[in-house]
């Protein structure tokens, strides 16, 4: 028997109340609450709008696999669409997202990505000498923006051969606006529309502006000289790629959505993921201790190789862990096709699916002290036990992020060759307040003093 009545949730005549709440509590405490009050499987009812909102591992099988032809990305995502992402690999959806899947899955597959390990080794050498320079100065830094600068720059590297510092801080803090907005509307049912003179639209568009310009100043330098001069990087190979059918290169628009796409997916997210590391290793000393001795054992003293870092399996759990704590896209949406079933409840054509990985994350079923940090928790014979669908920071099925590999290789040598001698320590009292900004972030940012072990 089939019914939606049974659902635990909320159910309001009116879109604005509960859109309200969320908005008031943010989307973070507001999703938590509502698994904590009414358990796995709730409904808000908001107006028109249906909303299940989803944290038992069984029911992301369901959605992202086993039926997951019938979870699309579809109105849910109008805004990144529309607001953001354009097009690209992230918002597309059918043939497109087939064929553009297919011609980039070989750059991120784990062979693909090793050919940017001398970007990565080379931009943590960099940090390492920038650590030097903070642990000399003994002030607190922003360790988002330490992080940030990283990420974007090993991304932007790989995408696009940028080199210059300030078009990497500039770009960041661009991208950055344009991300925050975007989101805070997409699971915020009412929003002013964005030609509405608000300060807020004002600098979204602003920044748009200012990214498209760059990425068309990019593709135009690159037209400018002759295709074998054309550096290695993602934008040529998606520039010197053919449709397998009709052998046409991809649009403008369509390289233009996916370059965008590409440098705003691939490194806030990542560098949320090293701050909450970071964060971790300060409050936990032994963590930091064993990775140190770790990475003593594996690195030796001269330029690390990608095989050293085989050998420093903890600190990947590390990274794993902070992603389970702190998974830097804490919710992620889908809209139902057809109607369907999932354990005898209805779920009716044009619903709104929220995906919870943050509750999935601490499921008591599936966790043991779930809030504890626990890295030696991914030993294999522990992983191999656990449900497969406990965990999904990349999310999960055949739209699993492409960019997973390359994010946990960076942050793996990232975090492997900083916390061999550096060991930030939080500033004394302060309380990192979780909040969804776009990504999961620390709303109070995360000031650390960087020291030298
Ligand atoms: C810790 C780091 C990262 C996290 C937590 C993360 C998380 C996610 C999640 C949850 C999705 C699914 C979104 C959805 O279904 O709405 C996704 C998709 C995606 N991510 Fe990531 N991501 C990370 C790093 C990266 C990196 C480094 C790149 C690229 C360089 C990247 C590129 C993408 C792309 C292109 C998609 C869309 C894939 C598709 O639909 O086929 N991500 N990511």
């Amino acid at each position: 028997m089939v019914s939606t009545t049974k659902v635990p949730g909320r159910f309001s005549p009116f879109i604005v109340d509960i859109a309200l709440e969320m908005y008031q509590k943010g989307l973070l405490d507001f999703f938590m609450d509502v698994w904590r009050t009414y358990g796995d499987f709730a409904r808000l009812q908001m107006g028109p709008i249906t909303m299940f909102v989803v944290a038992h591992p069984d029911h992301v099988r369901h959605i992202m696999v086993t039926n997951a032809q019938n979870y699309v990305k579809g109105p849910s995502y109008d805004t990144i669409r529309k607001l953001l992402l354009g097009n690209g690999l992230l918002t597309s959806t059918g043939e497109t997202w087939r064929k553009q899947r297919k011609l980039m899955a070989p750059f991120f597959s784990p062979i693909g990505i090793a050919a940017f390990d001398h970007i990565i080794i080379s931009t943590a050498e960099m940090m390492i000498q920038r650590w030097r320079e903070h642990a000399a100065k003994a002030q607190p830094v922003e360790m988002l923006d330490e992080m940030m600068f990283a990420t974007a720059t090993i991304i932007l590297k790989a995408l696009f051969s940028t080199e210059s510092d300030e078009t990497i801080a500039e770009l960041r803090s661009t991208i950055e606006k344009m991300v925050a907005f975007t989101v805070n509307r997409t699971f915020n049912p009412v929003s002013l529309p964005v030609w509405m003179p608000l300060k807020s639209h004002q600098e979204y568009r602003q920044a748009r502006q200012k990214v498209l310009a760059y990425i068309d100043q990019l593709i135009e330098q690159r037209r400018r000289i002759p295709p074998e001069q054309w550096p290695d990087d993602l934008l040529s190979r998606l520039m010197n790629s053919r449709d397998e059918e009709s052998g046409e290169p991809i649009s403008d628009e369509q390289l233009k959505d996916e370059a965008v796409t590409l440098f705003v997916a691939g490194h806030e997210t990542t560098a949320q993921t090293l701050m909450f590391t970071w964060y971790l290793l300060s409050q936990h000393p032994d963590v930091a201790n064993k990775i140190k001795f770790e990475a003593d054992a594996a690195l030796g003293n001269g330029r690390p190789t990608l095989d050293d870092f085989k050998n420093m399996p903890y600190t990947l759990y590390v990274i794993k862990e902070a992603l389970r704590l702190y998974p830097a896209s804490p919710i992620y949406a889908r809209d139902t096709v057809a109607d369907d079933a999932i354990d005898g409840i209805k779920i009716p054509a044009g619903s709104r699916i929220t995906l919870v990985p943050y509750a999935t994350h601490r499921h008591p079923d599936f966790w043991e002290l779930p809030e504890c940090f626990i890295p030696s928790r991914w030993e294999p014979q522990y992983e191999q036990k656990r449900h497969r669908y406990a965990y999904h920071p990349f999310s999960t099925g055949q739209r699993i992020c492409i960019g997973n590999n390359l994010s946990l290789l960076e942050s793996h040598i990232l975090v492997g060759m900083l916390a061999r001698h550096f060991a930030p320590k939080l500033v004394e009292g302060h309380v990192p307040q979780l909040r969804i900004q776009g990504t999961l972030t620390s709303h109070n940012g995360m000031p650390m003093v960087i020291r030298v072990r």
